[in-house]
């Protein structure tokens, strides 16, 4: 497991000087590498594709505990940290933050790997998603307790 930090490349971006490490009280849920069609002239990704994937990624462990169908029906907090690139591998790590009697909430870290030759890791988005749970019709179910 490489070791990471939450400071940005060379060139005046933020810098942080403690160094952290991936998480281990996290479930990894998504990877994927933005493409060319994800940024914009700067080579800088779009936040909204972001959000997209946040969104994906923090609905894997509702669904897998809703057992069914589950909407977003907020996101909490969204934090853009340090930019992400075209080429940087992103992975998304959630945590199941709170189960309501409809709802979960889960807090989800993407971290992007860069340079390969001499791998770099930076945390660059954070956020908050609230689920719910819903029935055939959209209506709010119960989270099933077993
Ligand atoms: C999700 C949806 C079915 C909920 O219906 P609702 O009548 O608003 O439901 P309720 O008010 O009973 O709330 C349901 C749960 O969501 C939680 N909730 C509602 N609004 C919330 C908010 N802004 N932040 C956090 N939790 C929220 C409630 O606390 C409740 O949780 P609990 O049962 O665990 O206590 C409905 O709002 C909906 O269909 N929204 C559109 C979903 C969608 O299309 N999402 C994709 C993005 S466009």
């Amino acid at each position: 497991m490489p070791e990471i930090s939450s400071d940005g490349p060379a060139g005046g971006r933020p810098q942080s000087p403690a160094p952290l490490r991936l998480p281990d009280d996290r479930q990894l849920v998504l990877r994927v590498m933005p493409m060319p069609a994800d940024a914009n002239g700067n080579g800088d990704i779009f936040g909204g594709w972001i959000m997209a994937q946040v969104d994906l990624a923090g609905a894997v462990l509702p669904a897998r505990i809703a057992k069914g169908r589950i909407a977003t029906v907020a996101v909490n907090e969204f934090v853009f940290k340090q930019p992400v690139s075209i080429g940087d591998l992103l992975s998304f790590y959630a945590k199941v933050e709170r189960i309501g009697r409809t709802s979960i909430t889960v807090n989800v870290e993407v971290y992007a790997e860069r340079n390969p030759a001499d791998l770099h890791v930076v945390k660059v988005t954070e956020a908050n998603l609230t689920y719910v749970a819903i029935d055939l019709e959209g209506k709010p179910r119960q989270i099933p307790r077993s």
